[in-house]
């Protein structure tokens, strides 16, 4: 087991009518003026942003309401969000939907404690450190992304087509409202997606080259287990309240770190699938399903036992030689990705890929034009990921 350490401080308030404790728990941080923000509307149709609000506002706090954050969320909001939140002086950060609003309220929380930097060409570049940020929470529409626990966020630069994750222990929020139920009017594809994406959080993790770590092992695929278990109920019945309580916990244990303490993350299939994103605006579960077949394939006998170990925990695959049993495990979780309605190459993902251009400005993007490396477990250079795009076409 690699040496760790580990803090994860969101305070986490589950179950029906959390979203109601918002107001007394910010209230509590003594806050003032808490900047909400929103994505494209469903949270203004269903209720929820009002009522939010109304609680907020019985605890005593100014509310600015910010809408708009598009999913593949873009700097440009964030860089006029930042302006809002100086001008009206705000203090505390409120995030009411996805990923894509989570990382946005992260974002804007780093350019309103830091507005001396530029959100993009400093902070998400790397070229200057942060050390503090702006407090902020969300209340969780979406079990998906696991921005609401996790350390990190994700922003499109819609100028250059990059899509960019920025990792800092700054990026954790302070609480994390998630109710169940708040899920139960997201359209079934993007629940869709928010379950791929959580398997892939622990995917991601659970391939590594990193050995003996069997605590972390068996929680990960338990959680794996788990949520393939409940994600046909979560599917099916809109208004489950068991599986889309499973699912939405699973959510967050899936990219706290939990499931990857003590060893290298890979986080391969994501960056595979960010450039996807950049280019195509597709959404980011289903840039993931699209690769994960291929980068499993082509990178599987750099492990081909762990391959196999996976085969046998999720599908109970079982045969003599472990080259085979991994090609079926990888088999059998590219056609439970096509049960649940996601695509796994790019004529079902719905993009024309066809070209050697096409998969050349992918492949340069993902690898900063052949200078970088991608992943640990097997790792990336251009070619292979040339290889990797042309085999999910
Ligand atoms: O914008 P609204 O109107 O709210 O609609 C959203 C959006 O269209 C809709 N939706 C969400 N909850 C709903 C709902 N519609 C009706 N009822 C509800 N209860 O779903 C659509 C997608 O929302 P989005 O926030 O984009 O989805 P998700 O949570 O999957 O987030 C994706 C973003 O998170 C990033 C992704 O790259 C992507 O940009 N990620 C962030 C991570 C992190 N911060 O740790 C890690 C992930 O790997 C990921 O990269
Ligand atoms: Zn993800």
């Amino acid at each position: 087991m690699n040496s760790f350490e580990y803090c994860c401080p969101t305070e986490i308030v589950f179950g029906k009518d959390a979203e109601l404790k918002a107001g007394e728990k910010i209230s509590a941080c003594g806050a003032k003026t808490v900047l909400v923000v929103y994505g494209g509307g469903s949270v203004k149709r269903n209720g929820l942003l009002d009522r939010l609000c109304k609680n907020l506002g019985d605890s005593g706090l100014k509310c600015i309401i910010l809408g708009g954050v598009k999913p593949n969320p873009v700097v440009s909001f964030v860089r006029e969000g930042i302006k809002t939140a100086l001008r009206e002086k705000v203090d505390f950060i409120m995030a009411v939907g996805g990923g894509s609003v989570i990382d946005t309220a992260k974002a804007l929380a780093h350019g309103l404690a830091n507005y001396e930097l530029d959100i993009w060409d400093d902070i998400w570049q790397k070229k200057v450190e942060i050390h503090k940020t702006t407090p902020i929470a969300s209340v969780l529409t979406l079990a998906a992304a696991g921005s609401e626990t996790s350390d990190s966020a994700v922003l499109t630069n819609e100028e250059t087509g990059q899509k960019r994750g920025l990792s800092t222990v700054l990026n954790r929020p302070k609480m994390a409202f998630m109710n169940p139920e708040l899920t139960y009017s997201a359209p079934k594809f993007q629940v869709a997606c928010g379950i791929s994406d959580i398997l892939m959080h622990t995917l991601e993790r659970y391939f590594s080259k990193s050995r003996d770590n069997y605590m972390t092992d068996f929680i990960a695929e338990g959680l794996m287990k788990n949520v393939i278990q409940f994600s046909r109920d979560a599917l099916e019945k809109e208004n489950d309240y068991l599986a889309r309580s499973e699912i939405m916990y699973c959510g967050s244990l899936s990219h706290c770190d939990l499931t990857g303490l003590g060893r290298q993350k890979d986080f391969s299939v994501h960056k595979l699938g960010h450039e996807l994103s950049g280019k195509f605006d597709v959404a980011h579960g289903a840039s993931l399903t699209t690769m994960w077949a291929s980068w499993a394939r082509y990178s599987y006998q750099t492990d081909i036992d762990r391959f196999a170990r996976l085969a046998g925990a999720l599908w109970q695959v079982e045969k003599n030689d472990a080259s085979s049993a991994a090609l079926e495990g990888i088999a059998r979780m590219e056609n439970y990705f096509k049960t649940i309605g996601m695509p796994t190459c790019f004529s079902e993902l719905g993009i024309g890929v066809q070209n050697e251009k096409d998969i050349n400005y992918l492949a340069d993007m993902c690898t900063d034009k052949g200078k970088k490396m991608v992943g640990n477990f097997k790792p990336i250079d251009r070619q292979d990921a040339i290889n990797m795009y042309k085999m999910a076409n």
